[in-house]
């Protein structure tokens, strides 16, 4: 998406690779929406530390960040031994899957990057598809939320007042985003509407980086404080919402995200508001039978008890807003039900929750 540095408009991915310097290239997500910067990590220890530090962060941006530094990680072997190389592949595998543990699209790339690998006779011509692979990774990420926004675009009728948790936007993936697609698309195709961002404590990913991107689209749009949504729907002051997932079982349709996304799915119902999630074919775990299986990535106490922000002197701080002798529980994330989701929005149209299995041919499913 554009992005206006000193008013000019540039395009901008959120992952990129330098082949020159073996490097993967990303956006500095912890600074926005004060400083826009980019950031170059040299080795894929590197990269999966950008992950885990959530310089990256949002399921398909780190599934992109995860597939390029698998190929990072390949190009930094030397020697000719297969056996050496296929033991180097795991283990820098096992350093990027672990960096983060509830979205399943890291693994999901990292798998289709080792896939392609196998083609190679050599270690260089492995090198080479490898990089190959994470390229269309991207790609494919991208064409993906472009079909998002098409088929979810007709949801988003003139007028409406969107709710949507955290940032499924470009952000979090290579470019456009998951939940946000519909409304860019809805918005070329003309047509006003208003979207409420929750802020979504601890890290403020709704109140950060959802803002600032709506802002630079010129999207209208207003931060709510977590707790306020239930206020605004039961007022009839929220139309729909949108949000996107970590991780959706393909078998039963229940969807990981952002902490807090579940007591928003269970409002909606209750209000009757049509509640959807937006999903890339990356995020579908046809693995997993039970929604509580999903793992719920535990975060520092710290994020909890204070918050980041920044001065009136445009200096970046961290302050304490709990009383200084208390402890907290930090989960990530957690696990909306099938039965409360209106309809999930795939790059290959909207589907219920419980069809997907049915439709996993088409949804790059298991052929069992
Ligand atoms: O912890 P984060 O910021 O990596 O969390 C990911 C998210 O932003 C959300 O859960 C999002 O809604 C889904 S990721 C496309």
């Amino acid at each position: 998406m554009n992005v206006t540095i000193r008013g000019r408009p540039r395009p901008y991915r959120t992952v990129g690779f330098d082949r020159k310097c073996n490097g993967v290239r990303l956006i500095e997500q912890r600074l926005l929406p004060h400083e826009f910067r980019t950031v170059l990590t040299p080795d894929h220890t590197a990269t999966a530390a950008a992950i885990r530090d959530m310089i990256v962060r949002g399921a398909g941006a780190i599934g992109a960040t995860a597939a390029y530094g698998l190929a990072q990680g390949v190009r930094e072997f030397r020697g000719a031994s297969l056996v050496r190389f296929d033991r180097h592949v795991e283990r820098v595998f096992r350093t990027l899957k672990e960096a983060r543990p509830t979205a399943v699209d890291p693994v999901n790339a990292m798998v289709q990057v080792r896939a392609a690998m196998a083609a190679g006779a050599n270690v260089p011509e492995r090198q080479a598809l490898a990089l190959e692979a994470a390229e269309r990774f991207a790609d494919e990420d991208v064409a993906h939320c472009r079909a998002i926004g098409e088929h979810g675009a007709p949801l988003i009728r003139a007028g409406m007042r969107v709710l949507t948790h955290c940032n499924a936007g470009w952000l979090a993936f290579v470019d456009i985003g998951s939940a946000t697609a519909p409304l860019y698309a809805a918005q070329a195709a003309g047509r006003n509407f208003h979207v409420f961002c929750d802020e979504t404590r601890p890290r403020c990913q709704g109140a950060s980086l959802t803002a600032w991107e709506l802002a630079q689209q010129g999207i209208s749009h207003e931060v709510i404080a977590d707790n306020a949504a239930g206020h605004l729907m039961q007022r009839g002051e929220i139309d729909l919402v949108i949000v996107g997932s970590d991780r959706i079982l393909g078998r039963t349709g229940d969807a990981a995200n952002k902490i807090g996304t579940y007591t928003k799915a269970v409002l909606a119902k209750h209000h009757g508001i049509p509640f959807y999630v937006a999903i890339p074919l990356s995020t579908i775990d046809w693995d997993l039978t039970r929604g509580s299986d999903i793992p719920i990535e535990e975060r520092s106490a710290e994020e909890v008890l204070g918050a980041w922000g920044v001065t009136a002197r445009g200096r970046r701080e961290h302050v304490r807003i709990a009383n200084p002798t208390s402890g907290a529980r930090n989960p990530g994330f957690d696990v909306t039900p099938a039965p409360l989701i209106t309809g999930i929005i795939t790059p290959a149209g909207i589907f219920r929750p419980g069809g997907l299995w049915r439709s996993r041919a088409r949804l790059g499913g298991p052929i069992r």
